[in-house]
């Protein structure tokens, strides 16, 4: 089970050589709780994925605080322990997959922790199981003759294998088809539930958040500008044209209805969205 990860008053700037240096984060202040689906949105270069990285210890603030549970992370030690709380699938991670077969790398992580032996094994068969990948039919391929959502999946299998509390993604649905996308989203709350973890999901796209977040944090130009439920994003309570955002076409689209007066009882739902429609051209008949 999580523990809550706090962020206060974070900023963090990457050097340029010399004294320049290109800030990329400025005093973010968040509260992750256990077993949140939170998702991070902005568009690109906004320092999501900057973040992403100080959310999982591998870059440390350079001014702020950051804090798990109780504890502050800072000095090697703690930030060693945090981040064995907390993993990161990094952008297109496939790219990164390297072993000569699917079991090796989704072994590498554990085993790089010290782990052997039987509890190694439970650890990939465990993960392979929650991503949905079938360890008899796949443990002795190459992870190269993979699709590539079972190779999006085989890279989540081994940060999930880490057991991570903290589960943060960078960018997981981009490059991935409908399928790829939905395979995705099922083995993440697969293990969001069984195991109480909290899920950091970063995207320059809230239409493929929508349906698994609980909150969605909007970035622009490094700030954290708001926090709000995807109610409160359908209401236009954001901007999201002024953040270099907008809603999904489907959402765009619900609040038109909403706005005329018709309820939807679940935008990202497509038959919740017809019956919303059909209600609409009912009371537009019924008005001429
Ligand atoms: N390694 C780096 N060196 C210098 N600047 C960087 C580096 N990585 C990112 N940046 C800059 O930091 C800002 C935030 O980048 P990033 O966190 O990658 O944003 P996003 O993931 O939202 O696209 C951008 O202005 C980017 O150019
Ligand atoms: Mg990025």
């Amino acid at each position: 089970m999580a523990l809550r990860l706090r962020l206060e008053d974070v900023s963090f700037s990457y050097p340029l050589g010399g004294r320049e240096e290109a800030p990329a984060i400025s005093g973010v202040s968040m509260s992750i709780e256990p077993g949140d689906v939170l998702c991070l949105a902005g568009a690109n270069g906004s320092g999501k994925s900057t973040l992403a990285q100080v959310c999982t210890g591998l870059l440390s603030p350079a001014s702020g605080a950051l804090y798990y549970g109780d504890r502050r992370i800072q000095g090697r030690s703690s930030l060693l322990q945090f981040r064995r709380s907390a993993g990161l699938l990094f952008q297109n991670p496939e790219d990164q997959l390297f072993a000569d077969t699917v079991e090796k790398d989704i072994a590498f992580g554990p085993r790089n922790h010290g782990l052997r032996g039987e509890e190694l094994a439970r650890r990939v068969r465990d993960a392979a199981a929650l991503v949905g990948l079938s360890l008899d039919d796949l443990a002795s391929r190459s992870p190269f003759s993979l699709s590539g959502g079972e190779q999006r999946r085989a890279a989540l299998a081994g940060v999930l294998a880490l057991e991570p509390e903290v589960l943060v993604l960078d960018e997981p649905f981009i490059g991935l088809d409908y399928e790829g996308r939905t395979g995705l989203a099922e083995a993440l709350m697969r293990y969001h539930d069984e195991r109480g973890a909290s899920i950091v999901i970063v995207t320059h796209d809230l239409s493929y958040a929508w349906s698994l977040a609980t909150r969605f944090g909007l970035i622009s130009e490094g700030r954290l500008e708001n926090v709000m439920t995807s109610d409160e994003l359908l209401a236009g309570d954001a901007d999201l044209a002024s953040l270099g955002m907008q809603l999904p076409q489907w959402g765009a689209l619900a609040r038109e209805l909403m706005q005329a007066g018709i309820a939807v009882d679940d935008p990202a739902d497509p038959s919740s969205l017809a019956g919303a429609m059909a209600k609409r051209k009912e009371a537009d008949g019924a008005g001429d």
